[in-house]
């Protein structure tokens, strides 16, 4: 089979089964199909936000090579790349970027001569110290910004990037800041592609049928894992891949129906949170991408599986004995890497202090599985369904195959749970309030009431 059309993800519910008889899971995954239908036929909810489907097959091709050639600039003129942006305009660069690089990628091309950027990212969060450490930390070194926001208005992006585009105009005048600054946004809407179009900075497209949590396949993702030197061709073609075994109307094929449909299954039980679970510390931003995902795709109108996620073994020391005693509203996704990128062997001593030497020979991939083996095995004994996804390696290709599959099956999920899993009406609510209390123009009467309330 050509390796473009070929999945290596596989999805099993195995462990989840005794929580549920077999007509329960013929019902729901007759949801599952009709949710699925509705999805690429593009009559549910939403439907103007579902342009990620196509996405693999369809992206813009001359932007793509764009994209390639400005990271290439931004790796011959910078040291350090600044990602500014929060949520969907942020979370999946991250979590590509740290599953696909060295675990001490930044320590690593802080040296000097080394050939990679160091890549840091701000504006996704308030915190005055993160950024004057940022900022401490970019003074010296030639860096550049790529700044994300499809709305062009969020406050926390905002603010970091007026700081970062002061520093770069003060250190290179507006005309060299211009030729470093980056700017990712709507195509002809808001604030910032107004601001890029008046100076000058290149700009890349977040279209308008793809929200923040679904975009990390267009130039919000796709400019930073590049500058990162991931391969983004093999990105895009695991989740061409993947896009095809997810429009395939057969349950018994498509992982990602039979995902959502077990999932809802479990909720309409009462397994109310569902964690994400991952043996491999470079997971840890996958982790929090898809509860961004999946949490503000379905958490609305009261209902929702609250999504969580652990790194382990590290959180079996702390969260471990709530998976396993703690009360019974759980179901867990384990996420597993098949093949390590790394091979470390463990050897014998001759004095076996430590009581090791039974391991000598084996590899810390064997220990890393048999530990996952393990707590799947316990948790499911605890009393909590679990699922597993198994991902064949830490590639581009798998990776861009994981990003789809879970996209399309929170697609799926939100439909049959009934709500709209493409807008975000609950992330407003801060946002009035902060605005009135920060003294926004327009916010007065709010602001007036809000502080009777504090
Ligand atoms: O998924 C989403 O839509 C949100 O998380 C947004 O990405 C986030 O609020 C940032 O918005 P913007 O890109 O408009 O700055």
């Amino acid at each position: 089979m050509n390796k473009k059309f070929m999945t290596d993800i596989v999805f099993d519910y195995r462990k989840a089964e005794p929580f549920f008889n077999k007509d329960e899971l013929v019902s729901a995954s007759r949801m599952a199909s009709d949710a699925r239908s509705e999805l690429i036929n593009k009559t549910g909810k939403g439907s103007d936000c579902t342009g990620w489907i196509d996405l693999p097959k369809d992206y813009d091709r001359e932007e793509f090579e764009r994209i390639k050639k400005a990271a290439a600039k931004i790796k011959s003129n910078s040291e350090v790349l600044i990602v500014i942006g929060i949520g969907g305009s942020y979370l999946g660069a991250r979590a590509a970027i740290e599953f696909l690089t060295d675990s001490f990628y930044n320590l690593r091309n802080a040296a000097p001569g080394a050939d990679g950027l160091q890549i840091f990212f701000a504006g996704n969060s308030l915190s005055p110290k993160y950024l004057n450490d940022l900022v401490k930390l970019t003074e010296d070194k030639d860096f550049s910004v790529n700044v994300i926001s499809k709305s062009g208005t969020t406050t926390e992006p905002a603010i970091a990037f007026r700081i970062f585009r002061e520093l770069l105009i003060k250190k290179y005048g507006e005309a060299g800041a211009a030729e470093r600054i980056y700017a990712t946004t709507d195509k002809q809407r808001g604030a910032l592609k107004k601001l890029a179009d008046e100076k000058g900075y290149e700009t890349f497209v977040i279209p308008d049928d793809i929200g923040g949590r679904y975009s990390v396949l267009t130039a919000v993702g796709l400019l930073p894992i590049a500058a990162a030197g991931c391969d983004i061709d093999s990105l895009m073609e695991g989740a061409f891949a993947m896009r095809e075994l997810c429009l395939g109307k057969d349950f018994e094929h498509n992982p990602a129906m039979q995902y959502a449909a077990v999932r809802n299954i479990l909720y309409n039980k009462g397994k109310k949170i569902e964690i994400c679970s991952n043996f491999e510390p470079s997971m840890h931003y996958i982790g929090e991408w898809w509860k961004q995902l999946f949490g503000e795709s379905e958490g609305k109108e009261h209902k929702g599986i609250f999504p969580a996620a652990v790194d382990l073994s590290t959180d079996l020391h702390s969260m471990g004995q709530y998976i396993q005693d703690g009360e019974r509203m759980l179901m867990e996704t384990f996420v597993e890497i098949e093949m390590s990128s790394a091979e470390v062997l463990l050897s014998s001593e001759a004095e076996d202090t430590d009581g090791l030497n039974y391991l000598a020979g084996k590899d810390m991939t064997f220990v890393n599985s048999r530990a996952l083996n393990g707590t799947l095995l316990a948790h499911e004994e605890g009393g909590v369904p679990c699922m597993r996804l198994t991902v064949k390696d830490q590639s581009e290709y798998s990776l861009g195959e994981l990003f789809y599959f879970f996209e399309f099956a929170c697609g799926v999920s939100g439909y049959m749970l009934g709500v709209n899993p493409f807008d975000q009406p609950g992330v407003e609510s801060y946002k009035k309030n902060m605005f009135a209390l920060l003294g926004k123009p327009g916010y007065e009467e709010l602001s007036e009431n809000l502080t009777k309330r504090l």
